[in-house]
């Protein structure tokens, strides 16, 4: 056979074998076996060394047009390859975009902390008061030390404590607060501040490592206890929508002189005595009292000058108390079965 009749024949070969394949890899595999570097044409190109000048130019320009010709055939059977793909899918697959699609069935909602949060904020600000912010991480001077707990203070014991390495706290509560507010603002003011606190605690029902408060303060000229209990009242009827009764007891923390429990008349029985409220008709809910002079000197106040209320609301209790909830652990637990109930 001659060269040229090789080539004509390679040729041949080439569209019986190429136009049957109907996937593109096979399609990239076979052409080489014609036109690529150890393909049958180039094989041929090699061998044209002991031709004369006159052969190779014909022999050359058959081999050029036919390697044309095959890059041509690969190009059309590889647009075939993908007609047929697509022809294939629109037979083969079904869409009913008349079906109904399925509605999302959890919306993102507020945690029913933040809700009772910014209900809170709403209240608060509404009676002229400004909301604070504090870190998370704290000095054991705004924790403790200016707030009058003395380095050896036995009452520093009731507030278990995480310690960072670095000789900082996780905040015991909101009142770490109640310095920076001393000191950063101008009195007369009134401000909340709603955060989260930790507590080296043992976790059960009633307790948790971290829970929830707001810290309320309002320094400015003669206030006195009739002035927080005003505020409390108040307070407590927005919340719970209705007028709720309320007793003082006493109460100590070393910030505030002097210092009280408010308790409220348990919302479950209406006094009478259930579990709930342990059978006592009332449930402590409300630590506050008068600030204490050591305090306003802290925050640098002449407490001839200047006197004021400090109060610190359990966020977590409030919920539980609104909604039933009888563990705390709930709340912190992510579960969205418990979630979806406080969806509004
Ligand atoms: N910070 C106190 C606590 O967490 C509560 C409190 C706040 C008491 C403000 C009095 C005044 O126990």
């Amino acid at each position: 056979m001659s060269l040229i009749q090789e080539i004509e024949s390679i040729y041949d070969e080439a569209v019986l074998e190429l136009s049957k394949l109907n996937s593109e890899e096979e399609l990239d595999t076979k052409k080489n076996l014609y036109v690529g570097k150890k393909g049958k044409l180039t094989q041929i190109l090699k061998t044209m060394g002991s031709l004369t000048v006159d052969e190779r130019k014909t022999l050359g320009k058959l081999a050029n047009e036919t390697q044309e010709k095959i890059d041509n055939l690969v190009a059309s059977q590889r647009i075939k390859i993908k007609d047929y793909f697509y022809e294939n899918t629109l037979k083969n697959e079904f869409f009913d975009t008349l079906r109904p699609i399925q509605e999302p069935s959890l919306n993102g909602t507020l945690h029913p902390l933040t809700q009772i949060q910014y209900e809170i904020e709403a209240i608060f600000t509404s009676m002229g008061f400004s909301i604070m912010d504090g870190p998370e991480v704290e000095t054991d001077y705004n924790n403790f030390e200016a707030l009058n707990f003395k380095a050896d203070h036995p009452a520093r014991d009731t507030q278990d404590t995480f310690y960072t390495t670095d000789g900082k706290l996780l905040r015991t509560h909101t009142s770490a607060i109640q310095v920076r507010a001393l000191r950063n603002l101008k009195p007369p003011f009134r401000i909340i501040a709603p955060g989260r606190v930790f507590r080296y605690e043992e976790v059960d029902a009633s307790h948790e490592t971290t829970f929830y408060q707001v810290e309320g303060m309002v320094v400015g000229k003669d206030i006195s206890i009739a002035n927080l209990i005003y505020t409390m009242e108040t307070l407590l009827s927005e919340i719970f929508q209705k007028k709720v009764k309320t007793r003082l007891r006493p109460g100590y923390f070393p910030f505030v002189e002097p210092g009280f429990e408010l308790d409220i008349q348990c919302l479950v029985c209406g006094g009478k005595g259930c579990s709930v409220c342990k059978h006592s008709g009332w449930l402590e809910l409300l630590p506050c009292g008068l600030v204490h002079p050591n305090v306003l000197e802290s925050g640098g106040l002449d407490p001839k000058e200047w006197t004021g209320f400090a109060f610190g609301l359990g966020l977590d209790r409030l919920v539980m108390m609104r909604y039933g909830i009888h563990d705390i652990r709930y709340l912190h637990s992510g579960n969205l079965r418990f979630l979806k109930q406080f969806q509004s």
